[in-house]
């Protein structure tokens, strides 16, 4: 007779990624034959853009995939460092640059190679979900810091100071455009935010995934104000790549090394396709223009639509593709109303308990990533299910 086996981790022992339940919930209807408009993942309706298709059939009649080194090709790199240039006006060392495996990976690293165990790292809430797992899984203290409509939505450097006063921080991590709400900082807070985190000595670590995606205001790079920071971007959002699990990362020298080695034992290097097939998505803004477009029309549509229904209380939508809105007319338990939406209205989208678990279960979340016809039709069943 065994003993009884070995509990998991206390680690592991993380909050599930509620968007990605929703989903599987919706596949589990799916698989059933039933219709269900989805809502409730992050994620482009659009394929990837042709150049990227061909560059990618291109590499497979080549012939081998290999390995790459641990930091990325050289070419895409370089590609990465020219498109600094040419967006933002700044010069970034191909060598200050790290292809992932996604930005979910840049996360891991950047956590790993700028923090140990026990170090308290500052995020907002709300906020994207994988954050404070990854951190918790790791054995960092998440520190959640509460925004409110006052400042936007974001950290400002007096809540910074107050919070590292008390105890002193490690590091900050900020999203703008951020997930859930796509509310974004302007210019100028998001400099002064990173002075101020210069300032204490605590790393600044910005996602900045839903760049290209902005309708009002101005997405700056982290970079603009500080080669200190480490920025985490991806390929998946704008560039319509999620399933390609490729991003990067622009690392301040000191860590470029640290992270190499972390990436080298990790997972080796990013897939070499998908790197080769990332190299030509710097080529394709004609088309992802076009996709973008789709997502305007959609924001259009639901802001129109969605407050006439009774979700007239929402984050302001200034980029990504989500609108996260309060449920407060319909019912106090976010995650009970996401339940029957799905069952009755055939719409999946996510509670909000996954980004912020005080307030979260009066918000749900909606993407707007998919067709226009079939954000159309969402809002139609909305507005016929909750009549
Ligand atoms: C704010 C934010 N960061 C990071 C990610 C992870 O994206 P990926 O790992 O596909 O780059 C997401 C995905 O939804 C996100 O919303």
């Amino acid at each position: 007779m065994l003993p009884p086996d070995r509990s998991p981790s206390r680690r592991s022992d993380v909050s599930p990624f509620i968007a990605m339940d929703v989903m599987s919930a919706a596949f589990d209807r799916i698989a059933k034959g039933e219709r269900i408009i989805r809502m409730e993942i992050g994620e482009p309706g659009a394929s990837a853009p042709k150049p990227v298709l061909d560059a990618a059939r291109a590499a497979l009649d080549a012939g081998r995939i290999g390995y790459t080194e641990a930091l990325g090709s050289r070419a895409l790199r370089q590609r990465i460092a020219q498109y600094y240039a040419d967006t933002h006006g700044i010069e970034v060392p191909a060598s200050r640059i790290a292809i992932t495996t996604g930005s979910s990976a840049g996360f891991n690293l950047a956590f790993l190679a700028a923090f140990d165990a026990g170090d308290r790292v500052a995020i907002a809430s709300p906020g994207y979900p994988a954050y404070r797992n990854i951190l918790g899984a790791l054995g960092l203290e998440v520190v959640e810091i509460e925004t409110s409509a006052e400042t936007r939505h974001a950290i400002t450097p007096e809540m910074l100071e107050r919070v590292h006063a008390e105890k002193p921080l490690a590091g900050i991590l900020i999203a703008s455009p951020g997930n859930p709400t796509g509310t974004m900082m302007t210019p100028d807070a998001l400099a002064a935010l990173i002075r101020a985190s210069d300032e204490l000595g605590i790393r600044f670590i910005s996602d900045e995934i839903y760049h290209g995606l902005v309708y009002d205001g101005v997405a700056e790079t982290a970079l603009k104000t500080s080669d200190r920071a480490i920025v985490i971007n991806s390929f998946s959002k704008y560039y319509c790549m999620t399933g390609w699990r490729i991003g990067w990362m622009v690392l301040p020298e000191i860590l470029v090394r640290p992270i190499e080695r972390i990436a080298q034992s990790l997972y080796i290097s990013a897939p070499d396709l998908s790197q080769r097939a990332a190299l030509a998505a710097f080529d394709a803004t004609d088309e992802l223009e076009i996709i973008k477009a789709g997502y305007a029309a959609n924001r259009k549509l639901l802001l129109e639509k969605l407050p006439k229904i009774g979700f007239d209380d929402y984050f302001p939508v200034d980029g990504a593709f989500y609108i996260y809105a309060s449920v407060r007319r319909f019912s106090n338990d976010s995650a009970d109303f996401a339940q029957k939406m799905l069952a009755e209205a055939g719409i999946s989208a996510t509670p909000g308990a996954d980004f912020d678990r005080i307030h979260g279960p009066a918000h749900i979340r909606f993407s707007f990533a998919g067709a226009t016809t079939e954000i159309a039709e969402a809002a139609e069943r909305l507005e016929n299910w909750l009549a």
